[in-house]
């Protein structure tokens, strides 16, 4: 199981990184806008630099079209490292340039996943990771549980090497159930392991251990 923080905030994955056991790290251009006019290739080296490398590093293509994806993915390889995994959307012209990044033997995540049949078509074309959109699939009438129970099955069922990194993540149930469902790994806000480990019940059950031991043992006494 891997978990991976799906930002780039540089404050946020220094924290959470030392806090979870944090695989990678991905984002989209979407996710890169909330960090305003950075130096792209700057920002994303820092990423590296803070992660390190054995842990993943998923960026997204910005072009829409074959040769300008294309390009963008050479420019992020060339720029960053080559061991990024490039984020492709699996649309017509993205599949195509998965299947020739895969030629090539870069490393691949196939995005913006709402259906089975993307997924289906995006192992076929041999990608890395491939990324159903759990709360957006949700959000169009797509039950997302059971598309990743069918994605994983079609992994197995075909021997394939890739894996699930389940993506777009409103709460930790939903992390939960795409995990329980099949998926390898998932990508979310830091927001979301913030608030699952800081729920109300975990701190009332730590406060009242804290108390029972002080009374007993007196104020700020260590095990001994
Ligand atoms: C992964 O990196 C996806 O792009 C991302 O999880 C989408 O999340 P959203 O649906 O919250 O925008």
């Amino acid at each position: 199981m891997e978990f991976m923080l799906d930002t780039a905030n540089l404050e946020e994955i220094k924290h959470y990184q030392r806090i979870a056991p944090i695989s990678g790290v991905t984002s989209n251009p979407s996710i890169v806008k909330k960090e305003g006019k950075i130096d792209f290739f700057a920002h994303m080296n820092h990423i590296r630099q803070i992660i390190g490398p054995d842990k993943s590093l998923h960026i997204q293509v910005v072009a829409t079209d074959y040769k300008g994806m294309l390009q963008d993915a050479k420019k992020i390889l060339d720029k960053v490292d080559r061991d990024v995994f490039i984020k492709v959307p699996v649309n017509e012209v993205g599949l195509k340039v998965i299947q020739t990044l895969k030629k090539e033997g870069v490393n691949v995540t196939a995005t913006a996943i709402y259906t089975k049949f993307q997924a289906y078509l995006a192992i076929a074309a041999g990608a890395d990771y491939i990324a159903p959109y759990f709360n957006r699939m949700e959000n169009v009438n797509v039950d997302p549980r059971e598309a990743i129970n069918q994605m994983a099955k079609e992994i197995k069922r075909t021997n394939s090497s890739t894996k699930i990194l389940a993506a777009s993540f409103k709460n930790a149930g939903q992390v939960n159930a795409a995990l329980e469902n099949g998926a390898q790994a998932a990508t979310m806000s830091p927001d979301i392991i913030k608030h699952a480990l800081n729920l109300p019940a975990i701190e009332q059950a730590v406060n009242d251990f804290t108390h029972d031991w002080e009374e007993v043992f007196g104020e700020n006494q260590p095990i001994s």
